[in-house]
């Protein structure tokens, strides 16, 4: 599970999250939804340990990440938006790469290839990742994610520049490891994408979570009288574009 307490991130004095409090609980897809510079990377990257919270707690597992940063990176596998992969690589040796990162010791080829497998990439695992597509590398990196077997991921935005197949194998995957008990927090900005996808939804807009819920739940609060959601909600629908959310 993943548990965010009061979390807050400033920038100089712009607050980027401002007091998110949140649970992921074994076994559920979480989506993280909201406009673009709403504050889900922020938030995704102090959960992983890249940046550092100004104040607020965040459990992984049950292990609080400033006190015991080993054992709650340990049972977090983290997707970025944009991952780096080292492209004279092949599919093999970054899997391989990345389990001495995690301190996977023995024998790690039957897990490496279970993964690959797994993410449809079996053929190619002695081929260097610079002859991948988009949707290969991501499924690249997120078999990595899932490699030491994490009770939580956290992955950003992973729909993006997926095709049609891509997209489906990668839902099929999220709900088979979330069947598994895994807990996973998901963000996106696109409202289809949440709804697909969610058991709930928390919609962060300018830092704060302003609703939180099953998609039903969201549908009944939005078309009543929570005049903070309802524009929001309308917009994240198609109403208006992305880009007007930011002056809600
Ligand atoms: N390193 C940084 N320095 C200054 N501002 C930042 C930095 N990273 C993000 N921000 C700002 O914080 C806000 C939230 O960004 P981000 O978390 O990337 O939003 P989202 O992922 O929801 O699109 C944005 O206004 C963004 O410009
Ligand atoms: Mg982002």
């Amino acid at each position: 599970m993943i548990s965010l307490q009061n979390l807050v991130k400033k920038f100089g004095s712009f607050a980027a999250v401002d007091g998110v409090s949140l649970d992921v609980t074994p076994g559920e897809i979480h989506g993280f939804l909201g406009p673009n510079g709403a504050g889900k990377t922020t938030t995704m990257r102090m959960i992983a340990g890249l940046l550092k919270p100004d104040s607020g707690r965040i459990l992984v597992n049950g292990h609080d990440l400033a006190t015991a940063p080993e054992a709650a990176k340990a049972s977090l596998g983290f997707i970025p938006d944009r991952p780096f992969i080292y492209e004279k690589l092949t599919a093999g040796e970054f899997l391989r790469f990345h389990a001495g990162l995690y301190g996977l010791d023995g024998d790690v080829s039957d897990r490496v290839r279970e993964m690959l497998e797994v993410f449809e990439l079996g053929r190619w695992e002695d081929e260097l990742v610079e002859s991948f597509s988009h949707g290969m590398k991501q499924r690249l990196v997120m078999s990595a994610a899932f490699l030491h077997k994490p009770q939580a991921i956290v992955v950003d935005e992973p729909m993006v520049g997926l095709d049609p197949r891509g997209a489906r194998l990668i839902k099929q995957i999220f709900r088979r490891m979330s069947e598994r008990g895994v807990a996973i927090l998901m963000s996106t900005h696109t409202l289809e994408v949440a709804q697909e996808m969610s058991d709930r939804i928390s919609i962060i807009v300018k830092g704060r979570i302003i609703a939180r819920g099953t998609v039903d739940e969201l549908r009944r609060m939005a078309g009543s009288q929570d005049d903070r959601l309802t524009p929001v909600f309308l917009k994240l629908t198609g109403g208006g574009g992305l880009q007007e959310i930011d002056e809600v």
